[in-house]
């Protein structure tokens, strides 16, 4: 249980707050995760009262809770919830903010604890860094803390990432920085660490001696949904790359920390990004594919293609898919290719990791005439959040024939119940001062200068692009990347 605190989101008449933060308050409240006293200050630019505030936050979650609202619950819990209207650079209104986080306290119990939630477009961080360092905000009194959590995207490059850790470091320590990625939120994503160091069969087989490759999928039906401001600047590679994907690939891949502390896992981390083998130069164009969507339809229904799309510019040349074979140049995985793809307007939602193993010698069954498909783990970290594991069995009959058969674990089924939202288990770890599911400053660093090296090639103009058709699983250059390794992706 964290202790008492007020949190103060920035931008919280925005669609983060409705859609994604007040609704894992409201229900980590309403599991009874939250300590008794809680105060939720909105800090936006919108004239507005608390009661007004309340009941649009009210609205948005009845639509967007993962469980149904509780009448009585959301009366509780609402009575916790403030509005404080301000300008982002008004020095006033940071005073006024100190002022009604001191009366709370005082009416609430709420001891001085404060967490800022920076849910704002990035070109608003360092004005409300600055203000925050300026008012004394960022100072934790005797016996108190704050902390900051920052959305993404962290910078747009390692130049803009590094100016951003130097802003955030001005004003509040590394240990108070929470820099969000919501995927290792996820329930699964966590799981992969349990999955490898609590499993003596798993990890003793994880490297490059019994491990062909690995794959590793994000795929969304939707488009740009609204957000072609962001999106179009960012494009896949910024968007979904260089902070889930690489996450997943990390925690996949890393060695076993000494210990579960926040740095010790994220130490580990850290080394698997060092170790990736830079993709650069006339290699961008051989390990990595960039493709847009056109016209085609998702679940049967048309849709527009990417540079149809509203506040799109006809010629936009981002991606909206990327695949990408990564190498990690370490001893563990040393020829052990990840292929990462991602991609907007594909046929249906994903997101696993799937760990293919090697092939058995092709002696013993030969003659069967059935081709054995390698064992392959699976870890889907969504939907239908779980563990399958294919093997080949006999198929039962007099004659030896051979099938692919799964084990399969379904979170739902064998714990019966439904698994968090991210942001719950995100906000709940930063009350509580625990940051092992945030970035750190280097892993962000790290990141972004893989990223940059290939960035740096399309940069030079746009030829490479490649086009597919919204509702299909990407363009062929994408299968041609993972057939030159002689696979194939898996069929989703
Ligand atoms: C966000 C990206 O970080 O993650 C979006 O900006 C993307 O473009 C989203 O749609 C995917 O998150 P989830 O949790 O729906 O897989």
């Amino acid at each position: 249980m964290p202790e008492p605190c007020s949190i103060v989101i920035f931008g919280a008449t925005g669609d983060l707050t409705h859609r994604k933060l007040v609704p894992a308050l409201y229900n980590l409240a309403a599991n009874g995760s939250l300590p008794a006293s809680v105060s939720v200050v909105g800090f936006a630019r919108r004239d507005k009262t608390d009661e007004i505030f309340r009941r649009e936050l009210e609205e948005a979650a009845q639509k967007f809770s993962r469980q149904k609202l509780n009448p009585e619950l959301w009366e509780h819990f609402a009575s916790s919830i403030f509005y404080h209207r301000s300008e982002f650079d008004k020095a006033e209104g940071y005073d006024a903010l100190a002022k009604r986080l001191d009366e709370l306290d005082a009416q609430r119990g709420t001891r001085g604890n404060r967490l800022f939630y920076l849910s704002v477009a990035p070109d608003q961080f360092p004005i409300i860094l600055e203000h925050l360092r300026k008012s004394g905000l960022n100072q934790a009194r005797k016996g108190s803390w704050t902390r900051v959590i920052v959305e993404k995207p962290f910078g747009i490059d390692l130049p803009t990432a590094v100016e951003l850790n130097s802003l955030v470091d001005e004003a509040f320590r590394e240990s108070d920085t929470y820099r969000i990625d919501h995927y290792l939120g996820k329930e699964t994503a966590q799981n992969i660490m349990v999955l490898r160091f609590a499993n003596s069969l798993f990890e003793t087989m994880w490297n490059a001696k019994h491990i062909d490759h690995v794959q590793i999928t994000a795929s969304e039906p939707l488009g740009v949904e609204g957000r072609a401001g962001y999106y179009d600047k960012s494009g896949a590679i910024r968007d979904m790359v260089q902070n889930h994907l690489l996450q997943l690939l990390c925690l996949t891949a890393m060695e076993p920390p000494s210990d579960l502390s926040a740095d010790a896992i994220r130490d580990e981390k850290v080394k698997v990004l060092k170790s990736l083998r830079p993709i650069e130069g006339a290699d961008v164009r051989k390990y990595v594919v960039r493709a847009q969507y056109s016209a085609g339809a998702v679940n049967g229904k048309r849709v527009p293609a990417y540079r149809d799309e509203q506040n799109v510019p006809p010629e936009s040349a981002t991606e909206t898919y990327v695949a990408l074979q990564v190498n990690i140049d370490n001893w563990r995985w040393a020829g052990v290719p990840f292929f990462v793809r991602v991609g907007k307007r594909l046929p249906k939602a994903a997101t696993e990791i799937a760990i293919h193993f090697k092939s058995v010698p092709p002696v013993l069954f030969r003659n069967s005439g059935d081709v054995l498909d390698d064992n392959v783990l699976v870890i889907r970290i969504q939907p239908d959040e779980g563990i399958s594991l294919r093997m080949c069995a006999k198929k039962p009959g007099s004659s030896l024939r051979i099938e692919p058969v799964k084990m399969d674990f379904h979170y739902g089924t064998s714990f019966g119940k439904a698994t968090p939202e991210a942001y719950e288990r995100l906000l709940l770890d930063a009350m509580s001062g625990d940051a092992t599911l945030f970035a750190r400053r280097d892993e962000v660093e790290e990141a972004w200068k893989f990223i940059d090296a290939i960035r740096a090639d399309w940069d030079k103009g746009d030829e490479g692009l490649a086009f597919y058709s919204a509702g299909s699983w990407g363009p062929t250059e994408a299968d041609d990347l993972i057939q030159r390794h002689g696979a194939t992706w898996r069929r989703l």
